[in-house]
């Protein structure tokens, strides 16, 4: 089932700023990694020298949480950038890791979806915030809900491309139907230079016989979309956010943090073509 909003049509613009690359990660179904894996690609493309934007769309705030923003400290945020106004360097600010600015989930943030629903040109609240000019960043990554609402939906028009995290489990193909319809009805009436840049297989565990099952299913599925870098399932990674810290401050060597380094070349690579894409130890 698409986005009923999808069911009418809309006008379509240019992006402006092609300079600056716009990705959304996405995947309706809930607790795949699409957090761990905005907040810690964004930490190791800045630990690349990109300059990246990092955009926590959904109102549960855990990418705020992640870079060390608690919810008493956010004040304005993709709300008021979605429905005020407000310009990016005014609902951005600078985090712990250089290179990496935050626009955080806002409190107001909860009743988007409903207020969506009356706005005006509704699908294109998030493009239309970010053509008032990103040209400060080399990439944009938008954190999503787990759903396909009016929040994601504006994710994906404002985006050139999604990156799509996918749990190693059992069920990890279940949805990408739907992902797939949304994906092509949005290229089809709103944005047609969307493209799933790709897919990264998360949480892998190698002594669970299953994972490697279920990675050969994707891959067979998705062929080379799917990203070589697989991230594994690392208790350092799961630690991290009680931390306030990316995977890659809180424990550099960790395998987590080592296989989103790995996940930002290949990103790179593929958003900008071969370049020397060397991390370097984030923070220093
Ligand atoms: N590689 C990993 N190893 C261990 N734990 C992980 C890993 N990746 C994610 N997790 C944990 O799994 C849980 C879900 O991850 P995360 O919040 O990134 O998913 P999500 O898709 O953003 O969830 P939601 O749909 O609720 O937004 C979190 O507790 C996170 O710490
Ligand atoms: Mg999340």
């Amino acid at each position: 089932m698409t986005h009923p909003s999808l069911q009418s049509v809309n006008g379509l613009n240019g992006h402006s700023n092609r300079g600056c690359r716009i990705i959304a990660v996405v995947n309706q179904k809930g607790g795949v990694g699409k957090t761990t894996t905005a907040v810690n690609l964004a930490t190791a493309m800045a630990a690349c020298g990109k300059r990246v934007l990092l955009i926590d769309a959904d109102p549960q705030g855990n990418a705020s949480t992640g870079l060390g923003v608690p919810r008493a400290e956010r004040g304005a945020g993709c709300y008021e950038l979605m429905f005020d106004g407000l310009a990016i360097e005014d609902a951005s600010r600078p985090t712990i890791i250089p290179n990496l600015s935050i626009i955080t989930s806002s409190a107001d943030l909860a009743g988007a979806e409903i207020q969506l629903v009356t706005t005006e040109r509704r699908e294109f609240r998030m493009k239309e915030a970010l053509e008032r000019g990103t040209e400060e960043y080399d990439v944009v990554l938008i954190d999503c809900p787990p759903s396909l609402n009016l929040i994601t939906l504006n994710a994906l028009v404002a985006a050139y491309s999604l990156l799509v995290p996918l749990q190693v489990e059992f069920y990890a193909l279940e949805g990408m139907t739907s992902l797939l319809q949304t994906v092509e009805a949005v290229r089809a009436r709103f944005n047609p230079e969307l493209e799933i840049q790709g897919v990264v297989l998360t949480m892998y565990d190698k002594r669970n016989g299953l994972s490697e099952a279920v990675a050969h299913d994707v891959r067979a599925f998705f062929g080379d979309r799917v990203y070589e870098t697989v991230i594994p399932r690392n208790v350092r990674v799961s630690e991290a956010p009680s931390h306030g810290k990316p995977v890659l401050l809180y424990d550099l060597k960790s395998s987590g943090a080592r296989a989103y380094v790995h996940l930002a070349s290949e990103v790179l690579k593929r958003e900008f073509g071969a370049m020397d894409i060397r991390a370097k130890a984030v923070g220093e």
